[in-house]
């Protein structure tokens, strides 16, 4: 066995992060580059570094992450969300509350915008998200709530305005909205998902993984969501050939499943 297959057989014992399911090119160059820049050549004594460091091992695991994210991030899309899916999901669902779910969430501007949009059709208290990721340091950014006004550029003006306050350059998010989601961590690869689930957005993650891991998601978010529940996915991410796993495209980027 050559020295990256022992080096992410000891990764998944030691932090239960099974590297098989990612893309092997781009996260082997990933994992190198990372390992140079520390002073590494090696694979072992790489491993034996983050085994006893635990700064190191945070780096790691959040640059193996990638936790890019934004507030309506793919804005055309979310218009759709708006203007086409969420009307008819809510008409299907007979105006009662939605579970939704950001399923791969970073450092929550997904989730967040989430609430958001939704204000427009309900109660805020009425309104519940449940916010999941792999990575617990980004988790903790999520909940802190505080954005670069980059991560905003997307928003529509009024959310801005209404839901953030300013603190020096930064903007941080109001606990109305805040106190709306739900944070957990889930493997999406490994963990149970929740059930019953009217919109799951699983966005910007999938990229990452192997068909052999994304089969296998496919297969776990049919069954996570609702009778008429929808999956929203990144704008790379389309599903190629959706029947196959009994989902069916309502719009370019969001599925529903064939019952
Ligand atoms: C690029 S961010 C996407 C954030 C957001 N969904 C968006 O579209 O802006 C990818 C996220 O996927 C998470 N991730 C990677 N592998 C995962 C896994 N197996 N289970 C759950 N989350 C995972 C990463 O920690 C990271 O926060």
């Amino acid at each position: 066995m050559d020295k990256y297959e022992i080096f992410k057989k000891n990764i998944n014992n030691l932090i239960g992060i099974n590297l098989d399911y990612y893309k092997e090119k781009q996260m082997k160059r990933r994992i190198t580059s990372l390992m140079n820049r520390n002073g590494f050549e090696d694979f072992d004594e790489y491993f034996m570094a983050l085994k006893s460091n635990k700064d190191m091992l945070e780096q790691f695991i959040n640059h193996l992450t990638i936790n890019v994210s934004e507030f309506y991030r793919n804005p055309a899309q979310w218009s759709i969300l708006e203007k086409e899916i969420l009307p008819e999901l809510i008409r299907k669902n007979d105006n009662k509350p939605l579970k939704v779910w950001s399923a791969a969430c970073s450092t929550g501007e997904e989730p967040y915008s989430l609430v958001m949009l939704l204000s427009k059709f309900y109660d805020l208290k009425d309104i519940k998200v449940l916010a999941s990721d792999i990575d617990e340091e980004a988790i903790e950014k999520a909940k802190l709530g505080i954005y670069s006004e980059k991560a905003l550029v997307n928003l529509p003006k009024e959310f801005k305005i209404k839901y953030f306050d300013k603190v020096g350059n930064s903007f941080k998010i109001k606990d109305i909205i805040k106190n709306q989601v739900i944070f957990d961590r889930i493997d999406l690869l490994k963990d149970p998902f929740p059930i019953n689930i009217d919109l799951i957005t699983c966005r910007n993650v999938m990229i990452y993984f192997t068909d052999e891991a994304k089969e296998l998601l496919y297969d776990k978010l049919y069954r996570s969501l609702s009778k008429n529940g929808v999956l929203f996915v990144g704008s790379t991410e389309q599903i190629i050939l959706p029947e196959r796993y009994n989902f069916k495209t309502i719009k370019t980027f969001f599925y529903t499943k064939i019952n």
